[in-house]
């Protein structure tokens, strides 16, 4: 913990309007959220930076060739993107437009001093000019000859235009680089630039442009704008308010803890920009870290190639914080990472809807069905309790040294392994047991107290992830902000005594993944073709009828009759007592492409809180009844007439819901 309000700066890079945001762009928007939400939770103060970046020749044109002008064609793209990041729950401090005057201002400002200064002087730029990357290369620096960063055509390109001197500060740069090893981040990043820019020698970059007109003109020669990149990059200071009326906050917040950005932009981010803030006689940034990109099993996300993944779509299917969990926790930080939709819903359904929602509900609806929602403060803790709290005071800080190190899928990870201790500590300790025992009261009450301390902790850690989810958990819990705090889970033991809780709502929904709706498609295909074979078998066993008397339990049913019973394999996905009858359970199952609900006379056999997750055999097209004022869909299958001998029919291993029995 830190004593006193430190602050913390941590910026992405702003967004070009001019393609669509994609699942690539949130990625980068939501780690940063998430630090900053991480930071914030332990105490710092933090400034968290994001914008968009908007002048250049791509947009002049895109503009153009939508009929606009450049400013209307971009404030429509920038609403989209303030709605993408509301969607997201981003909770920036700042949202920066390079379009916003006084950016303008700061820029016109900034060039000027580096003119005056010498360290920009004007001549004649001739060389290959790639449009959508907005860069001159060399011929040297062609790749194949084409854009070594796009890939794309390049064409000859010759005008007057002001000159940055690079070579003045690299000697400068590459020993602040060896002298803060963490200065590039990752360790690969760091080699990549000293490697193949750095130490061969740097060129002096061309910054401005007079081939179009759509940027920050330059204010002592008219005819250039300021080259793109010397615009966005300064982003990252005039927020801040250099050179403008609001300096405070530049000198609160700089120099950034971290500048967080895409592989494909470190060169601009480590050379070219501590070049401008070493020239203006700035501090450089503490870190750059260029985290790795999403990509599709083909490949790279592209326009062109049709294949971008809307994440507005994503969270209109599967929710915010689903999208915002996958990403964390698919995304090695630093690496590249492969996007896919079954992968996705297979997170949401294991590690949120089974592992995380259902101890929420099973806990919650323990509290409630044991102890009317409120747990009598009395404790007897036992042998499985000091590994669960140990591991739970440990948990914490091993977060922390994750998150510090911007690790936050590890991060993520160890939070799951203690959820699934959680989960663990209920089978050991088998609540339904003790509830049956009056001696074990005290035992029962303390394991829930334990579980219901557990969960305020896991909210804690994931609420800077999964802000939302956090605040539902706290909800369920029935805790106040307090109990929310870093601070307030350093010890284990602060839920409060004799807190009422209620059973919780539903945290995740389990979703159908392509492959089980295919499965379902596939079986009613096979079960199609299966009856219309049956068909020709009956009619000849119709025709070798068998006369004889065959030992039978009923009256002997033909198999047209047997299949008129359509059995299947649920999933219980809740289980409660009948509200007005102390026999009945009600369950809800699912059934693949449905769900049902079942009232069945088991209370006094089952504990509602063993059946869920179970898979059992059931009827599913027995006639609908009543019982109780409770609707029943479907009747489960089982043997037994009492406790002792009652036993559920179950599939023998687990099974996609819905599986027909045959
Ligand atoms: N406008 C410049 C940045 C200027 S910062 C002074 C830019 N914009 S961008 O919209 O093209 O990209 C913004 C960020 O999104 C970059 O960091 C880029 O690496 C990141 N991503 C774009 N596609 C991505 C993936 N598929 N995966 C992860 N990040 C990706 O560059």
């Amino acid at each position: 913990m830190i004593q006193e309000k430190e602050s913390f700066y941590i910026s992405t890079p702003i967004y070009y309007p001019s393609d669509k945001l994609h699942i690539g762009h949130t990625y980068s928007t939501v780690a940063a959220d998430t630090i900053a939400r991480f930071k914030k939770l332990v105490g710092y103060d933090v400034f968290f930076l994001t914008g968009t970046d908007e002048h250049g020749q791509k947009i002049e044109q895109a503009a153009q060739a939508a009929g606009k002008g450049p400013k209307e064609y971009v404030d429509k793209i920038v609403e989209g993107i303030v709605h993408l990041w509301e969607v997201m729950n981003i909770d920036y401090s700042k949202f920066i437009r390079t379009t916003d005057g006084y950016h303008v201002k700061s820029v016109q400002k900034i060039f000027r001093k580096l003119y005056e200064q010498g360290d920009i002087y004007k001549s004649n730029y001739e060389g290959w000019y790639c449009t959508p990357c907005e860069a001159y290369w060399t011929n040297t620096q062609l790749d194949d000859g084409k854009c070594p960063d796009c890939g794309r055509q390049v064409h000859m390109a010759k005008e007057e235009a002001y000159f940055f001197k690079m070579s003045n500060y690299a000697q400068r740069l590459i020993d602040h680089i060896e002298a803060n090893p963490k200065f590039i981040s990752p360790e690969s990043a760091k080699n990549e630039m000293l490697n193949n820019f750095l130490l061969p020698g740097l060129e002096d970059l061309c910054v401005s442009r007079t081939s179009f007109q759509w940027g920050i003109p330059v204010d002592f020669d008219e005819k250039h704008v300021v080259y793109v990149w010397v615009d966005a990059l300064s982003n990252y200071i005039t927020a801040l308010g250099y050179l403008n009326d609001e300096p405070q906050l530049m000198e609160k917040y700089w120099p950034a803890n971290v500048q967080l950005i895409g592989k494909d932009i470190l060169r601009f981010h480590t050379i070219y920009w501590p070049i401008m803030l070493m020239a203006l006689g700035i501090e450089l940034p503490k870190q750059i870290y260029g985290h790795g990109w999403i990509l599709l099993k083909g490949g790279k996300m592209s326009k062109s190639k049709g294949n971008v993944i809307d994440p507005i779509e994503l969270v209109d299917k599967y929710g915010t914080d689903t999208l915002r969990y996958y990403v964390l926790r698919e995304m090695p930080f630093g690496g590249d990472g492969i996007y896919s939709e079954e992968n996705l819903i297979a997170r949401n359904n294991s590690d949120l809807a089974n592992d995380l929602g259902n101890l929420l509900s099973r806990t919650t609806s323990m509290v409630d069905k044991y102890f009317g929602g409120c747990l009598p403060d009395v404790k007897h803790f036992d042998t499985p309790d000091t590994n669960l709290i140990q591991m739970a005071t440990e948990l914490p800080f091993i977060v922390a040294e994750y998150m510090n190190e911007y690790e936050i899928s590890n991060a993520l990870a160890n939070i799951w392994k203690f959820v699934s201790r959680v989960n663990k500590y209920i089978d050991e300790t088998e609540p339904w047991v003790l509830a049956k025992d009056e001696n074990s009261q005290a035992r029962l009450a303390t394991v829930l107290y334990n579980l219901l301390e557990s969960l305020r902790i896991i909210a804690v850690l994931i609420s800077p992830a999964m802000p939302e989810t956090a605040a539902k958990m706290r909800e369920a819990l029935h805790i106040n902000e307090e109990l929310m705090t870093w601070q307030s889970i350093e010890v284990f033991g602060k839920y409060p005594a004799e807190n009422k809780v209620a059973p919780s709502g539903v945290l995740f929904a389990r979703v159908m993944t392509e492959e089980e709706e295919k499965k379902i498609e596939k079986r009613v295909q096979k079960e199609k073709r299966k009856m219309e074979k049956a068909e020709v078998k009956s009619e000849e066993i119709v025709a070798e009828e068998v006369t004889e008397q065959y030992p039978s339990f009923k009256e002997t049913i033909t198999i047209e009759e047997f299949a008129k019973i359509d059995l299947r394999v649920a999933q219980i996905i809740k289980a409660e007592k009948h509200p007005n009858a102390d026999k009945l359970l009600v369950l809800q199952v699912d059934l693949g492409n449905c769900q049902k609900q079942i009232v069945s006379g088991i209370a006094e056999f089952k504990d509602p809180n063993d059946l869920v997750g179970k898979q059992i055999v059931v009827v599913v097209n027995l006639k609908p009844a009543k019982f109780r004022g409770m609707v029943s869909e479907a009747m489960i299958t089982a043997v037994g007439e009492d406790k002792e001998t009652f036993a559920m029919i179950v599939p023998e291993k687990e099974v996609a819901p819905g599986e027909m029995v045959k």
